[in-house]
């Protein structure tokens, strides 16, 4: 599969979210990166399922939702009802993941899991199998704007050894920190999907273009 620029809308102007989300798609990207978050698993909150339901008429994109909750398991319908197309949940919390994994695609949406910097990797081996993307969160989740943590790519890869030693299929995505000075040594780990809120809506149209370009995303 191409790889792909993943503009986090968390970064966007949240009085106006269905403006920089058509700025996305003007841009000519492919997939929107939607972070939700309760206050408990990270320290901040952001917007709910009733705001990606009401993005959703509005766009094409393909709706990467990115759930940073301490129990993702008990709103799971709102969105999947929401119209995302892949959910990514957190292995951290304590809940029973493989039903929420089990719910998540028997609604026929595609499956993430996700695990923060200092969470090993080994956490993800036993669903290799049966996920279709595991995210690498680059900061600790919570806030935009924070500092890549470069060590993380030795657990990518691992990851991307392993997919290809077992014959998998599944994505691997990078989210936190992420700029066009990062790209170089994510594409030497197996980085396929690049995830960046503030470096991508801060720039100009170009440097978006030249950005999604260097990852290679085709458009
Ligand atoms: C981190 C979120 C990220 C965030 C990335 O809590 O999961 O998706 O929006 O933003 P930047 O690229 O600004 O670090
Ligand atoms: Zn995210």
């Amino acid at each position: 599969m191409e790889k792909i620029l993943a503009p986090s809308l968390l970064a966007g102007d949240h009085g106006n979210l269905r403006k920089s989300l058509a700025e996305v798609e003007e841009d000519g990207r492919k997939w929107i990166h939607l972070d939700l978050m309760d206050g408990h698993f990270v320290p901040n909150l952001s917007f709910g399922p009733q705001t990606v339901a009401d993005l959703r008429p509005h766009s094409k994109l393909f709706f990467d939702v990115h759930l940073m909750l301490d129990r993702p398991d008990l709103y799971l319908d709102p969105f999947i009802a929401a119209g995302s197309e892949l959910i990514t949940i957190h292995l951290e919390p304590d809940y029973d993941h493989q039903a929420a994994l089990d719910k998540i695609r028997n609604a026929g949406l595609k499956t993430g899991l996700a695990i923060n910097p200092d969470t090993p990797v080994d956490l993800f081996f036993p669903y290799l199998d049966q996920v279709d993307l595991f995210l690498c969160m680059t900061v600790n989740p919570g806030f935009g704007g924070q500092s890549f943590k470069d060590y993380v790519l030795e657990k990518v890869q691992e990851l991307s050894d392993r997919r290809k030693s077992g014959g998998h299929t599944f994505l691997i995505e990078v989210d936190g920190g992420v700029g066009p000075q990062h790209v170089e040594n994510c594409l030497d780990a197996g980085v396929d999907i690049f995830v960046a809120g503030t470096s991508y809506y801060k720039s100009t149209p170009d440097e978006r273009a030249n950005f999604a370009r260097s990852v290679g995303e085709n458009f």
